[in-house]
């Protein structure tokens, strides 16, 4: 079976290529499942519930998030009802969501889906290891198919989840740092490991905002508001096969899609959208 992990989307831009390109993507790459990082789709920061549905709507199965995951209080409802969109695992378990959903691909296999916070360089939270140990241990056992966000913003962080992990998930994939690193591999206990799958949003841009805005404030210290910019929508993710019956991962490759590509995926895959 082949996974698609769509990296943070941002703003509307970064909504807007995603839905233009999803049903013909899916159509396309042969996709049996497409879960996205939606963290920054709310203004670039946060979800909202009309976001959240309108990302389903487009075709995405299921939603990871990150450290903007409460930044717009109006999701919380969602994330305590909804059974496809999962915040971090390594919150307090007294946090709004869900440490875990299992979504159904193509077939209805069963996919394990989690994410967890990276601790180097970002707000102290529990610990993400021991949190995957105990997400692990609490999954029904007949699944086999396992999807981690590591949403962390150093490299050696994410390769150390890729290992602690590497034989007991199908793709350990980062997120976070809103660039697409070219470390894809398949570690030696079968699980897929890339550091970074990149941003779905405006790549003419400080990873989604607007250049004269951050290097105005990093320059002079003078606060700007950091607008989401609009230059060159890119969808950035990583698709992975498994095989449905070990958990294994035998494939694992970057995937780009611009503005350009998105329009030519929707108008021969799915003319129905255009
Ligand atoms: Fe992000
Ligand atoms: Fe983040």
């Amino acid at each position: 079976m082949r996974i698609l992990l769509i990296g943070d989307i941002v703003g509307k831009p970064g909504r807007h290529i995603c839905t233009r390109a999803i049903r013909g993507l899916r159509a396309k790459e042969n996709l049996d499942l497409v879960v996205a990082n939606a963290e920054n789709a709310a203004g670039g920061s946060g979800l909202t519930p009309e976001i959240y549905h309108e990302l389903l709507e487009a075709g995405v199965d299921g939603i990871t998030l990150g450290d903007h995951a409460f930044r717009r209080r109006e999701i919380f409802p969602i994330l305590q009802s909804e059974r496809r969109i999962v915040r971090a695992a390594n919150y307090p378990a007294a946090a709004p969501g869900h440490d875990f959903c299992i979504l159904r691909a193509r077939q209805q296999t069963p996919v394990a889906v989690f994410t967890l916070l990276g601790r180097v360089f970002m707000p102290p939270i529990d610990c993400p290891f021991q949190a995957a140990d105990r997400v692990l241990a609490a999954l029904p056992a007949d699944i086999r198919v396992i999807l981690v966000d590591f949403h962390a913003e150093a490299t050696s962080d994410k390769q150390l989840m890729g290992r602690h992990l590497d034989g007991r998930v199908s793709a350990v994939l980062g997120t976070h740092t809103h660039v697409a690193t070219a470390d894809e591999q398949i570690l030696p206990g079968g699980t897929a490991f890339q550091c970074d799958v990149g941003m779905t949003g405006p790549h003419d841009s400080i990873i989604g905002r607007r250049i004269d805005r951050v290097l105005e404030t990093t320059r002079t210290f003078r606060p700007t508001h950091f607008e989401v910019a609009t230059g060159d929508p890119r969808l950035h993710g990583t698709i992975v096969d498994v095989n449905p019956q070990t958990g294994r991962a035998t494939a694992i490759r970057r995937l780009v899609v611009d503005q350009a590509e998105a329009d030519r995926i929707a108008v021969k895959y799915h003319p129905q959208t255009v």
